[in-house]
């Protein structure tokens, strides 16, 4: 794969903005560059907060990348940090489709955002559905693409099917594939299946997306990683809005890093009560099938979704109903809950069952 050739022609010739900070880098006694309040921030000890926010952050998150691949093992210059995973996604658009020209592919039922990014961007969006087992058509995707074709997302475990998509079919699809192919492993922490990231040096056309907001329980803080190999993240670091990553954000994540026995023991009781939960819903008359689940929420097949949906929203437990959606008809998204939420789903919906 060629990077110069995916790239938009615009993009490769595209001069970046040159931030203060990445003009001058060192220690100074006085920073009079770039047009901050020299005085300090107003924030009250109140907040906890002992630094002063006047100064604008590192645009390249030296120091938190840095905590990252303490952990996740991928160097520096491998790892892309944006605001959500979403931007890293909207950015790969941005970066490799002509807008009117080139098509990316999705494998529905999935994630909702590769669609919307491709209409805002105006890329073509090619649909090739899961097989009813919820893994990849292969021979589908192969038909799919042309020479336009830039991007392929693959969610692996899948949202909203919950499952893992075969590894060999994910490898046969980077082998065979010209363009960039991006696994999205927003829920990767909770599954029975090991992450892509030891076979980044592999694949010069992988894209691996990883976020803060499932298993690192930062959803508010909006933090998303892109890891590839180093042109593809040269390329985002490029076109990405030069302080995309505030100093509030790089703080608390770094804070958050530390207390990585916290996550890992939150993982281990989400499986469990993914388990359980299951097991317990597997019971229940109204329900025709339990997915099986790689992730923190489960996808069941009911007799009537809408009603089973409405009645919940009225005993105020909000699940999410995707009865609408491709191959998921009659089916209803559930997150795993703590211990005594899953307690309380269940009885709601025993008792929905006894009214009947
Ligand atoms: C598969 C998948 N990718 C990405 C995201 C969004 O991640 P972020 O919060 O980092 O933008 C979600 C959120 O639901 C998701 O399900």
């Amino acid at each position: 794969m060629d990077i110069n050739k995916l790239q938009r022609e615009n993009i490769k010739n595209l001069r970046p903005y040159s931030t203060a900070r990445d003009e001058y880098k060192g220690q100074a006694k006085v920073f009079l560059d770039a047009n901050e309040n020299s005085y300090g921030s107003p924030l009250t000890s109140g907040t906890g907060i002992d630094k002063n926010y006047n100064r604008y952050p590192d645009p390249l998150q030296l120091d938190l990348k840095d905590a990252i691949s303490k952990i996740k093992g991928v160097p520096i210059e491998n790892t892309f940090l944006g605001n959500g995973s979403d931007e890293a996604i909207d950015l790969l658009f941005r970066a490799f489709c002509e807008p009117g020209q080139d098509n990316v592919i999705i494998l529905p039922p999935t994630y909702g955002m590769y669609e919307v990014s491709a209409s805002i961007n105006n890329v073509e969006l090619r649909k090739v559905n899961l097989l009813p087992n919820f893994q990849l058509d292969l021979d589908g995707i192969a038909e799919a693409i042309d020479e336009h074709t830039k991007l392929i997302f693959i969610c692996s475990p899948n949202n909203p099917t919950g499952n893992s998509i075969v590894r060999t079919d994910i490898e046969t699809v980077l082998t065979n594939f010209n363009g960039l192919v991006v696994i999205d492993e927003a829920y990767i922490n909770y599954s029975r299946q090991r992450t892509f990231i030891k076979e980044l040096m592999e694949y010069p056309n992988l894209v691996i997306l990883q976020t803060f907001s499932k298993a690192w329980g930062l959803a508010a803080l909006r933090l998303g990683m892109a890891f590839a190999a180093r042109p593809v993240i040269d390329i985002l670091n490029k076109i990405k809005p030069p302080y995309n990553i505030n100093q509030a954000t790089q703080d608390i994540a770094l804070d958050a890093l530390k207390n990585i026995d916290q996550v890992n023991e939150w993982i281990k009781t989400t499986v469990e009560e993914r388990e359980k939960l299951s097991n317990a819903l597997q019971t229940l008359s109204i329900v025709k099938k339990v997915n099986s689940s790689d992730a923190n929420f489960l996808l069941i097949e009911v007799e009537n979704a809408l009603d089973t949906y409405n009645f919940l929203v009225e005993e105020g437990i909000i699940i999410r109903d995707r009865s609408k959606v491709t191959l998921c008809e009659g089916c209803l998204r559930i997150t795993i809950g703590t211990t005594e939420e899953n307690i309380t789903l269940l009885d709601t919906l025993r008792r929905s069952l006894n009214i009947q």
